[in-house]
């Protein structure tokens, strides 16, 4: 149907063979395929990651905020621009969202300064996302919760396989800190749009003990033993030990998820090098600016390719010129008041509502070819024209 498509999973034999596998194995649910991904991926975050595979990422979050005992009439910040899974698990447990704006037309990432001004005697966590892939002011985040006393969640639903560093003028050459290593709880999405897809799925991610523990029980049930212990006679019964859900992942996804992350990082390289062909066709175009272009705080993973189309321009009109053309296209996000459940949220973040007014992502994959490129900014450059 489409020309260009908006994104596409970069599956190949492996992925095909890995299932085959975990089907002839007669065993699908978590056991070692999912024990070696996690261990995999709490290898590729390294700095003391513990990490668990869950269903997906707004299971990750939900757990994030139990963990961490945020109840009902706390307050969490939350980011404006956002996909609405961060404020739904807030709402879901009773808290209030409290939304974060961003920091500039440039910069998409959460307001230090404006996650500071919104802290009250009610604030138990602040949770941030780093939008695209691009980091978040990690140094002056971090310092905020510990001088608050707050619980730090981070969404990298957006981040796997990108790194943080303090300065961007002095990117090193080796790796900075991994995204996903800086919260007290964060979460990775494997969603099929996501840098690493298995359809649906997630990691939650800590570097405590205790909360690990507390997650794992939260995972599945609360319980001591899982079937699989039973099945290998490790156990002949368990406990309750407290009250949990069944926020599992598949063998199946999970011997995906190991392929996956095992070429996360060419499928990054990829995505970059593309990157790079957007911004020689777009960097001068009138109506259209790209966000984190000057800078980034470390390497960034290229989630999406997002723009921001001049007040003047009518993004509806280019959505709709660019789809006769094949083209597919995507907002990141709608405003969160624009939503009937969220109507009433009386939080301005002007800077977010602006991007969310005029924002345009453009399709972006690893296997997408430069020719590809090509046809989706003459589309938007012809469109944007009128
Ligand atoms: C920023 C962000 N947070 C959370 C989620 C939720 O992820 P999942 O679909 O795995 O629950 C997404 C998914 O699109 C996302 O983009």
């Amino acid at each position: 149907m489409w020309r260009v498509q908006l994104h596409k999973i970069n599956f190949d034999e492996r992925e095909y063979q890995a299932v085959k596998e975990v089907l002839d194995s007669g065993w699908l649910t978590i056991s070692e395929k999912t024990y070696s991904f996690e261990a995999a991926f709490s290898n590729f975050l390294s700095n003391g990651a513990k990490s668990l595979a869950v269903s997906n990422c707004t299971a990750a979050l939900h757990m994030a905020l139990l963990a961490c005992g945020i109840k009902s009439g706390d307050e969490v910040i939350t980011p404006a621009l956002t996909f609405i899974a961060d404020q739904n698990v807030t709402q879901m447990i009773g808290a209030k969202n409290v939304l974060s704006d961003i920091t500039s037309m440039e910069d998409w990432s959460a307001d230090p300064d404006d996650i500071e001004a919104r802290i009250t005697n009610k604030t138990k966590a602040v949770m941030i996302v780093h939008y695209a892939g691009f980091a978040c002011d990690m140094e002056r985040i971090t310092s905020i919760c510990k001088k608050h006393g707050l619980l730090l969640i981070e969404d990298c639903a957006h981040s796997p396989g990108a790194d943080y560093c303090v300065s961007s003028e002095n990117v090193p050459k080796e790796r900075g800190q991994p995204h996903g290593t800086f919260g007290d709880v964060s979460a990775f999405s494997f969603f099929a749009n996501k840098n690493i897809a298995i359809g649906e799925g997630g990691m939650v991610v800590t570097r405590s003990d205790e909360l690990y523990e507390k997650l794992k029980l939260l995972r599945s049930h609360g319980m001591s033993a899982q079937s699989f212990d039973r099945y290998k006679g490790r156990a002949v019964s368990y406990d309750v030990v407290s009250a949990g859900l069944n926020y599992r992942l598949t063998e199946t996804n999970s011997a995906i998820g190991l392929v996956q992350l095992a070429k996360l990082p060419e499928a990054n390289e990829k995505r970059r090098l593309l990157v790079e062909h957007y911004y020689k066709r777009l960097d001068n175009a009138p109506s259209i600016s790209i966000p984190f272009r000057r800078f980034s705080r470390g390497k960034p993973n290229y989630h999406i390719m997002p723009v921001l189309l001049s007040a003047e321009t009518d993004r509806a009109k280019v959505i709709q010129s660019m789809k006769q053309d094949g083209v597919q296209t995507s907002i990141h996000y709608p405003a969160v008041n624009m939503f009937s459940a969220y109507k009433n949220i009386v939080n301005p973040a002007p800077k977010a509502e602006y991007v969310s007014a005029h924002e345009l992502t453009l399709p972006l994959y690893p296997d997408m070819t430069v020719d590809e490129v090509n046809i989706v900014c003459d589309s938007l450059l012809k469109s944007c024209i009128g």
